[in-house]
C-alpha cells in the first residue's frame, strides 16, 4: 500500500515531529553511524510487525532495540551479565548489538518469539537525539527492501522505501558503513553471531574469549556449494567473489563483456570492466563504508555481473568478507577455472537450472554459467524455475538472462545445450566449434533432450529441474 512519506531533515521541528510519529505507532527511518535504521516502538506489537511489512522481511528474524540511554537496558532485559557491563562501558554508543536474556515487555514480534533480546546504542548524534526525544525503545532492522544491500545514504533510502513508511530523516552518509556487531552474552562463551563495526580482536581484547565472527576458512580447491545459500545484501545483478592475482583476474575480464569489478585504490586494473575502488588496501575503515554504496552503485552501472575481491579476516575486514560473501551467495570463483556454458532458448528457465545445479557440486577447476539462443537481457528466471530451484535449497534469483555471443563462445571450454536443435543452431553458425558445442544428454553419455518447460504448470518445471539435475550429475561425472 503506497503512502506518503515525510522527507524530514536533523532540524530540532523534524526530529520532535519524528519523535511524536515513534511514540503514535508510525515509522521512522533514521540514521546511524553504521546504516539507516527503519525504526517503530519496539514496545507496540502493531508497530513492530509494520516494520516486517515495509520490508517485506520474514518474521521470524529478530530486530535489534535502540536506545539511548544506560537505565533503559534494565527495563528490556533480565539479567546483565558483568562481561555485558564491560561491552557497553567500552563500545556504547557504537556499532555493538549485545544481546541479552528479555523481559516480557518486549513483545515476541520483536524476537521472532526467542527469550532473548539484542539492544544497541547507536552514536549518531541524530539517531541519539530521536531516541531521547522518543523516549521509548525503538526496534530498527537495516533500511532496505529485504534481501538488498543495507543503505547508508538517504538517497538509497528512498529508493528502496519511498512510499512504504510515514517519514525518512536524511543525516547523510553512515561514516561506518556496515552494520553492528552482533554478540550473544547469554551463552557460556562470549559468541559473536555476525561480524560488524566492532571487531572480534577487539572484543576478546576486553573479555578474553570470544566465539565466531569469522568466515570460515575456505579450502580454495572446493569452494563452500556455490549458489546453495539464501542471499543477502545483493544487488539486483549477480555477484561472485572472484579469486586471482592481477594479473589472472585481469586475462579473465579480458574475455567478458559488460561485466562489474570492485577493486582497491592500488590495483589499478587495466580492464574494459567497470571498477569501482571500495578504497585503499590498506584502510578497512574507508572501505567499510563504501561498501554497500558500491554494491548500489555498480547495479547502476548497467553491468550483467559483478565481481568482488577476496579478502582476509583480520579486524574490520571480516564484516567486509562477510557482507561480500553474502552478497555473492557463496558463489566464489577461481579466475583460472574453466567455463562451462548451458544453453538454452531463452535463458530464464532450463538452462540457469543447469548452471546452478552444476555449480552447487564440489568444485573441479570448472564453473558454470549460462545463455540463451533467442535470450534477452536481463530477463528473471521464470518464477516456476525459482520456485522449482528452491525445493533444492538454492536461490536463482538474481540470475539474469542473457544472449550467447561470440565472445562466450570463445571463451567457453565446453557448450552444453538443453536440445539437438540448440546445438545445431549453434554449429550452424561455427562448424569449427564441433568438438566445443554438445547436447546435455550426449556429454551425459545418453542420448535424449531436455524439452522447454516454458508457459507449463509447476510440475512440469519440477520434472524439467529433476531430469536436469539428473543429467547434470552425469556431465559433471565424465569431467
Ligand atoms: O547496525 C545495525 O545493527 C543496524 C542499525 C539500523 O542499527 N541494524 C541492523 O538490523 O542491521 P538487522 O535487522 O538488519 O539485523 C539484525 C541482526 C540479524 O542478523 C538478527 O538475526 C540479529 O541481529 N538478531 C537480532 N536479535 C537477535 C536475537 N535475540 N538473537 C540472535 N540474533 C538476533
Ligand atoms: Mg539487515
Amino acid at each position: 500500500m503506497y503512502m506518503e512519506t515525510k522527507l524530514l531533515t536533523s532540524s530540532a521541528a523534524d526530529l520532535a515531529l519524528a519523535a511524536e510519529l515513534l511514540q503514535n505507532g508510525k515509522r521512522v527511518i533514521f540514521p546511524t553511524e553504521t546504516v539507516y535504521g527503519l525504526g517503530a516502538n519496539a514496545l507496540d506489537p502493531d508497530a513492530v510487525r509494520s516494520i516486517f511489512e515495509a520490508k517485506g522481511r520474514p518474521s521470524d528474524n529478530p530486530l535489534i532495540v535502540h536506545i539511548a540511554e544506560l537505565s533503559q537496558v534494565e527495563e528490556i532485559a533480565e539479567e546483565i551479565p558483568e562481561k555485558a557491563k564491560l561491552l557497553m562501558d567500552k563500545f556504547w554508543p557504537g556499532p555493538l548489538t549485545i544481546i541479552l536474556k528479555r523481559k516480557s515487555i518486549i513483545p515476541n514480534e520483536v524476537t521472532a518469539g526467542l527469550n532473548t533480546v539484542g539492544i544497541r546504542m547507536p552514536e549518531n548524534e541524530i539517531a541519539r537525539e530521536l531516541l531521547s526525544l522518543a523516549k521509548v525503545p525503538v526496534a530498527a532492522p537495516s533500511a532496505n527492501i529485504s534481501g538488498r544491500p543495507s543503505p547508508t545514504d538517504a538517497k538509497y533510502v528512498i529508493e528502496d522505501m519511498n512510499g512504504r513508511v510515514e517519514a525518512i530523516i536524511d543525516g547523510g552518509n553512515c561514516t561506518v558503513g556496515v552494520e553492528s556487531t552482533v554478540i550473544d552474552m547469554t551463552s557460556p562463551i562470549p559468541t559473536i553471531l555476525r561480524p560488524g563495526g566492532v571487531t572480534a580482536e577487539e572484543i576478546s581484547a576486553l573479555l578474553g574469549e570470544v566465539l565466531g565472527g569469522k568466515e570460515k576458512a575456505e579450502n580454495k580447491e572446493t569452494p563452500k556449494a556455490p549458489g546453495m545459500k539464501y542471499t543477502h545484501y545483493a544487488p539486483s545483478v549477480p555477484v561472485r567473489i572472484l579469486r586471482g592475482s592481477i594479473a589472472q583476474i585481469e586475462s579473465f575480464l579480458a574475455k567478458r563483456e559488460n561485466a562489474g569489478i570492485l577493486t582497491f585504490d592500488e590495483f589499478n586494473l587495466n580492464t574494459e570492466a567497470k571498477q569501482i575502488s571500495l578504497g585503499s588496501i590498506n584502510n578497512p575503515k574507508e572501505c567499510a563504508k563504501n561498501l554497500f554504496r558500491s554494491l548500489r552503485d555498480m547495479e547502476k552501472l548497467g553491468v550483467c555481473e559483478i565481481f568482488a575481491p577476496e579478502i582476509g579476516n583480520d579486524g574490520l575486514w571480516s564484516a567486509i568478507k562477510n557482507r561480500l560473501y553474502k552478497s555473492a551467495g557463496g558463489n566464489i570463483i577461481n579466475a583460472t577455472y574453466k567455463e562451462i556454458i548451458f544453453v538454452c532458448t531463452g535463458n530464464t528457465c532450463r538452462s540457469p537450472m543447469a548452471e546452478c545445479f552444476f555449480n552447487s557440486l564440489p568444485n573441479k577447476g570448472y564453473w558454470g554459467t549460462s545463455a540463451g539462443i533467442f535470450a534477452q537481457n536481463g530477463q528473471k528466471a521464470s518464477e516456476n524455475s525459482i520456485l522449482s530451484m528452491k525445493e533444492y535449497g538454492i536461490d536463482i534469483k538474481s540470475h539474469l538472462s542473457k544472449p550467447l555471443t561470440p565472445k562466450m563462445i570463445e571463451r567457453a571450454e565446453l557448450i552444453l545445450t538443453m536440445t539437438k536443435s540448440h546445438k545445431n543452431a549453434l554449429l550452424g553458425l561455427n562448424n569449427s566449434l564441433s568438438g566445443k558445442v554438445m547436447t546435455l544428454s550426449e556429454f551425459a553419455g545418453e542420448d535424449g533432450e531436455i524439452p522447454d518447460p516454458f508457459g507449463g504448470d509447476l510440475d512440469t518445471y519440477r520434472s524439467c529441474a529433476k531430469e536436469i539435475k539428473r543429467l547434470v550429475k552425469k556431465a559433471y561425472d565424465r569431467l
